[in-house]
């Protein structure tokens, strides 16, 4: 399948796996990419830059396919070293960016200048219409049903699609809710030129985190999931579990009060207690309503080759019969 998307990366399947913290690690990058996609590492992830580096290393050793670098730019405490986890990607011949969080302008002439492709992921229109003036190479476009931080306007993809298919040239890849052939057929009919996953690629063999997260994931349905942070507008949609009713006890409690030191214990520093060591009541993790939709652990080139074929018979059977009548 050819879009601009797969054309843009390098790639064969129109698939991207977004940027994880504690999961986009070398190995689940490298086993995307080798299966046709497009693999990301966390930058953040790794705490300096020459860690970075050497994550890079490792995934370049795993897959001479092309594979991308996240950067987030979150509200945080101290400013992590972005210009160091630039040169970090531009040194090790990484040719795609995946930027969230925040406007990545004042980085894009450095990552140009060095053939880097950059896909800004954006909750809006406005922001991935922003981000297209800006120069950003492609969008992903990431709906109200996302795991992670899915903004403040709570539009869904059926909505959010569309509209910025319409509004947009650069081309897009749908985030958000996605997890199978159908999801990328949809997201096709809807604008979008791929798609984008995050939850659906944890519940995978080859992804590095405990086996627990992968279980909880194919135990919730999409009724499980979670919003927090609101009154702090830092929305991010997690999976229920006993910190997460705390949580959201004080959040009732404290009401606009609420100040994030208030929750510190919920959040801060939660991720490698959950992911690395299974402690799933540790705090508040990212995980999507699409956790609904799966319900099994394959390989990632099963996953991906199971998504095209089941996307390319919609096409050509099922839409095609619609067409002909
Ligand atoms: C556990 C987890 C951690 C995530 N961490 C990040 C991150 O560090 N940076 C980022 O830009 N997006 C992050 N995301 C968002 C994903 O890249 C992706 O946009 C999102 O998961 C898509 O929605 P889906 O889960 O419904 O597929 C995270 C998502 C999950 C589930």
């Amino acid at each position: 399948m050819k879009t601009r998307i797969t054309e843009l990366f390098g790639i064969q399947h129109p698939i991207i796996q977004g940027g994880m913290h504690y999961v986009g690690f070398a190995e689940l990058a490298a086993a995307v990419s080798n299966a046709g996609g497009l693999g990301i590492i966390t930058g953040l992830t790794q705490k300096t830059p020459t860690l970075l580096a050497e994550e890079i290393a490792k995934c370049r050793a795993l897959t001479d396919k092309p594979f991308g670098v996240n950067l987030t730019f979150l509200p945080t405490v101290s400013s992590p070293d972005y210009p160091g986890y630039i040169r970090a990607i531009i040194d090790g011949g990484v040719k795609v960016v995946e930027t969230a969080g925040n406007n990545p302008q004042k980085w894009l002439p450095m990552l140009h200048e060095a053939s880097v492709k950059v896909i800004h992921k954006c909750t809006s229109v406005r922001h991935s219409v922003k981000a297209q003036a800006i120069g950003c190479d492609a969008v992903s476009v990431d709906g109200f049903e996302c795991g992670g931080h899915p903004g403040e306007d709570d539009i869904p993809n059926f909505i959010l699609l569309p509209r910025a298919a319409d509004e947009l040239k650069i081309p897009f890849a749908a985030s958000g809710g996605m997890a199978d052939g159908r999801s990328l057929v949809a997201a096709l009919a809807l604008g979008a030129e791929g798609m984008n996953m995050g939850t659906r690629f944890i519940a995978t063999k080859e992804a590095p985190v405990h086996q627990n997260v992968k279980d909880a994931i194919v135990a919730a349905s999409e009724l499980d999931t979670r919003l927090v942070m609101r009154p702090l507008r830092n929305t991010e949609r997690v999976l229920r579990n006993a910190a997460v009713d705390r949580l959201l006890e004080k959040e009732k409690a404290l009401g606009a009060k609420l100040k994030f030191e208030d929750i510190i214990d919920e959040v801060a520093g939660v991720y490698p207690k959950i992911m690395l060591e299974g402690a799933m009541d540790a705090g508040a993790w990212s995980c999507g309503m699409v956790a609904g939709l799966i319900h099994d652990i394959p390989t990632v080139q099963e996953l991906i080759d199971r998504i095209m074929a089941e996307a390319e018979a919609l096409i050509g059977q099922r839409l095609a019969r619609f067409a002909a009548a």
